[in-house]
């Protein structure tokens, strides 16, 4: 069969190749403590381990009870209006309703939006490392992915500078993850001002996906884009604070002038999202649920605080601490030269799966890996305990 070039240039995601030789390995023997092994401790995984809060559960079951028709493509009125609300609650932010759409998760609305901004010819700017997919939405909507290299200095997030630089007659504008995935580092709020007022002067647009804005431990950046301006294109999520991964429901928070555009795609490419988990994540916004989730944000802070300095002492050197989310990005090159290979001989030696730098970007990913500490402190001190044995 005859495949569409573009798949040519949309590589496969690796994190997903390692977890199925992780999940693999956790069903052999090695991994089976009734056989003599030993439990696989899954850190690679961008997942919370706690799932929707109670409150979300319950009004997801009187959902499948009753009749469950489409909802309007930008999602239902009350759902937005929640958001809406949360952004002022949480953020001190007036986001109306009205430039609120709801998606099929954040990739959803990051694949809408990539579709509705960017097209052949179109150069978007990224920092390397961050989150593998964006490139592959950008690409999917035949514009150009360019990487711009970062490093511990810039918290991995690119400065004006070096997006003054790279600009040209074909960029159309930044995509940044503020917390990143896989760094766990914001861009700092003067630096991403600095970013949007060029791109805003040069006609482009700042497209933020702030998906782990809500699990920030630091007030210095814990603040959304959208406060710089309706002009900003901020993305979310439920899968990570709200702890939804597998119900696929997300936000934009899109300029008004784009709203029209979001809503001709949804309708066309999937109708709506998913009225269930749209019923239900309405409880996600109940004062009980919050509580929940500001308890969880405390939990993640407390994993991280074991967690970093751990690393660091075992060499794996963590060089910023991660100020959200709740990935560890780390140096591996004192213990090898090749992260790749690393993660699976830890994989294989000490049953603890991390993630390889390789899907994250092409400057120097083999001296990367990310850990995800959205585990528990169990798992944590267990794997703690092995890569020392291992690493001795
Ligand atoms: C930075 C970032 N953006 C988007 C996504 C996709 O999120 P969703 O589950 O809402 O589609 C992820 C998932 O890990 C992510 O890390």
């Amino acid at each position: 069969m005859k495949l569409a070039g573009r798949l040519d240039r949309i590589e496969p995601f690796y994190v997903m190749e390692l977890g199925k030789a992780a999940a693999q390995l956790a069903a052999s023997p090695a991994c089976d403590p009734a056989q003599g092994g030993r439990r696989m401790i899954r850190l690679n995984i961008g997942e919370p381990d706690f799932g929707a809060a109670p409150a979300v559960r319950e009004a997801a079951a009187r959902a499948v009870a009753g009749n469950l028709p489409y909802t309007d493509a930008l999602g239902l009125p009350a759902l937005r209006a929640a958001i809406s609300n949360w952004y002022e609650q949480r953020f001190n932010l007036q986001v109306a309703p009205e430039r609120i759409a709801i998606t099929a998760g954040a990739s959803a609305g990051l694949q809408l939006a990539c579709l509705a901004l960017f097209e052949r010819g179109d150069e978007v700017l990224m920092p390397d490392p961050c989150y593998p997919c964006n490139r592959h939405f950008v690409t999917a909507a035949d514009a150009t992915p360019r990487l711009l290299p970062t490093g511990a200095a810039e918290r991995f997030q690119l400065d004006g500078n070096q997006v003054r630089a790279a600009w040209t007659d074909a960029t159309r504008g930044v995509l940044l993850a503020s917390p990143s995935n896989p760094t766990g580092t914001s861009i700092a709020p003067e630096v991403l001002a600095d970013i949007a007022g060029f791109v805003r002067e040069r006609g482009g647009v700042t497209v933020v996906d702030e998906i782990y804005l809500p699990l920030s431990y630091d007030a210095r950046f814990g603040h959304s884009a959208l406060s710089l301006g309706d002009d900003i294109v901020s993305v979310n999520s439920f899968s990570k604070y709200f702890g939804m991964t597998g119900w696929r429901l997300g936000w934009l928070v899109l300029p008004p002038a784009l709203v029209p555009a979001i809503e001709r795609l949804a309708q066309n490419f999937y109708i709506c999202p998913s009225t269930i988990a749209q019923r239900a994540a309405l409880a996600a916004f109940e004062p009980a649920s919050i509580a929940e989730f500001e308890r969880r944000r405390a939990v993640l802070r407390e994993r991280r605080d074991f967690i970093v300095p751990a690393l660091n002492d075992l060499g794996l050197t963590v060089p910023v601490v991660p100020d959200g989310a709740f990935y560890a990005w780390m140096d591996v090159s004192r213990h090898h030269a090749d992260s790749w290979s690393f993660a699976h001989e830890l994989l294989e030696r000490a049953q603890v799966a991390l993630t390889p730098g390789r899907d994250f970007g092409v400057a120097d990913p083999q001296r990367w890996m990310r850990l995800s500490f959205a585990s528990s402190m169990d798992d944590l001190h267990e794997a703690v305990r092995r890569l020392r044995e291992v690493l001795a």
